[in-house]
């Protein structure tokens, strides 16, 4: 299978690793649209029009599935891209909500839902969660993580101070959605925060579960065909992809 995979700017590169690790596709086409990130921030008007020329860009590879990393995206666009597409689209927020519903046996577990403002705001998660039977969620708008983790800080006294800012009402949750791209690289940091038994729950690892679920994804693929594509300088995202996914 040749697939695309879509985010608005590097972090969903974190996705990437995850289907690497997993060797799932011959081939993978990454597309960041890292000239006008970040989408957490805008409405959903602006983001289903930017979703929807990703589409448009994909068109010209023969594609056999779109995976959207950008959970900002998944939150906001999904349908519209599928309307838009010939080929199938997933996103990572029912993939999310999915792998949480499979680790968690207890409905009343507290779940702690992390994204962008815009993720927050659609409250796609918290409807996902409360469909599958979960009540008791908390959910955070924690956008000044995706710039933190640009600036390649993982742990320490701005992330600390960031995290005081940020949950201050929060309560110890038993799983926390990373519900960008960017958190997992801080999830270790989170989990010394609140507490090393909160389940984690990563929007690389859910899609992979979803995949392997809902397609018949026999064979394995040790050298996947990778190619990266960017709508402002690709070379810097070739090189963060060289660096996060050890390539
Ligand atoms: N990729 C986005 C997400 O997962 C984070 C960065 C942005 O705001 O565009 O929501």
């Amino acid at each position: 299978m040749r697939v695309g995979v879509f985010d608005s700017g590097i972090g969903g590169l974190t996705v990437v690793k995850s289907l690497l690790e997993h060797q799932l596709f011959a081939e993978i086409i990454y597309f960041g649209d890292t000239a006008r990130v970040p989408y957490g921030i805008k409405d959903k008007t602006t983001i289903v029009r930017y979703a929807i020329e990703a589409v448009e860009f994909f068109k010209n590879f023969e594609l056999d599935l779109i995976i959207v990393a950008c959970n900002t995206v998944s939150a906001h666009a999904l349908e519209e891209m599928k309307e838009a597409s010939s080929c199938p689209v997933i996103g990572v927020v029912e993939a999310g909500v999915l792998a949480t519903a499979n680790a968690l046996k207890n409905k009343n577990s507290n779940v702690l839902i992390l994204g962008t403002k815009a993720t927050i705001n659609s409250k796609a998660y918290e409807i996902g969660l409360k469909t599958e039977g979960f009540y008791n969620l908390q959910a955070k708008a924690t956008g000044l993580f995706v710039p933190i983790v640009e600036e390649e800080i993982y742990e320490g006294e701005v992330l600390e101070a960031t995290f005081k800012h940020y949950f201050k009402t929060i309560t110890a949750p038993d799983a926390i959605i990373l519900g960008c791209t960017h958190f997992p690289l801080i999830s270790e940091a989170l989990q010394n925060y609140f507490s090393k038994t909160s389940l984690l729950i990563h929007s690389g690892d859910a899609i992979v579960e979803y995949l392997e679920k809902e397609f018949e994804l026999k064979n394995r693929y040790k050298n996947p065909k990778l190619e990266f594509f960017a709508s402002e300088s690709p070379d810097s995202l070739k090189n963060i992809a060289k660096k996060w996914l050890d390539i």
